[in-house]
């Protein structure tokens, strides 16, 4: 048993749908959630520029004494994850949000194709593809890149029109064509699933990371004996950048308003 928190980060606010994943499935553990709303998206940036930002925010929740990272951002777990584990892998347990997914589709999907949607940086770095060919399941990846999607979702556009106008653009693509499940490769992509879903006609499973990441951190803490005792209350939720539309929208993607604090990462 060890009641130390939970580290959780992101590029900025949309992490929140893991941390809320992880509070309701393991509701005694107390979180410490970093979003580096000073140099979101991430899905537009180098690797280099994202690993060097997750060292940083590595080093934040080490110091605050954390017992796991976990990376809520499909951008830096494809880009930074690796160098993590090397950095950090000893000292504490890190979970990234491709993994979980990896083993979830590996299960249920053998010998068929799915797709993938994501920033930029998660399509351009190949990861869902190339982690699923090493397991030799004759899974066919198929992936788009949807950078309009963060943005779309961050200002509250869904369920609405032009939302609806956008995920049908994408989704229409010829290069996501005969696949049995899509994978909602970002972690702002829970907030349209259902927006997906009708998209997709229910024929097509959309897949999203955050409750799959929860349920694969909760078996990873009880199988090394590390999960919290008893109901720990002091979550924490830091930003790099603060602004008034940062924290009015912690409650689209935590489902209630949160209290950002500032932490000047940069300074
Ligand atoms: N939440 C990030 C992810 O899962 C996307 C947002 C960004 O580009 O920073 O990749």
């Amino acid at each position: 048993m060890n009641n130390k928190p939970i580290g959780v980060f992101d590029s900025g606010i949309g992490g929140l749908t893991v941390a809320r994943a992880i509070k309701k499935l393991l509701p005694n553990e107390s979180l410490i959630y970093f979003g580096d709303t000073a140099h979101l998206p991430y899905g537009d940036k180098s690797e280099a520029a994202i690993q060097a930002y997750s060292i940083k925010i590595t080093d934040v929740l080490l110091e605050k004494n954390c017992k796991a990272i976990v990376v809520a951002c499909n951008s830096a777990s494809a880009s930074a994850y690796n160098l993590l584990q090397e950095y950090a892998g000893k000292r504490v347990e890190i979970v990234n949000v491709i993994d979980p997914m990896i083993e979830f589709v590996n299960k249920h999907f053998r010998r068929q194709t799915v797709g993938v949607i994501g920033t930029k940086r998660t399509v351009e770095s190949n990861i869902y593809s190339k982690k699923l060919k090493v397991l030799n399941n004759g899974i066919i990846c198929k992936s788009l890149a949807t950078p309009l999607l963060v943005p779309m979702i961050e200002e509250g556009f869904f369920n609405q029109r032009i939302s609806h106008d956008i995920i049908d653009n994408y989704l229409s693509s010829q290069g996501l064509a005969d696949i049995k499940a899509l994978i909602l490769g970002c972690t702002h992509y829970p907030l349209i699933k259902e927006e997906v879903t009708n998209f997709l006609e229910h024929k097509v499973e959309a897949l999203d990371s955050s409750e799959i990441t929860a349920n694969f951190l909760g078996q990873k803490l009880a199988a090394k004996g590390l999960l919290a005792s008893e109901k720990v209350e002091n979550d924490e939720f830091m930003v790099s950048d603060f602004t008034q539309s940062f924290e009015s929208s912690t409650k689209l993607f935590f489902g209630e308003l949160i209290h950002l604090t500032l932490y000047k990462l940069w300074e």
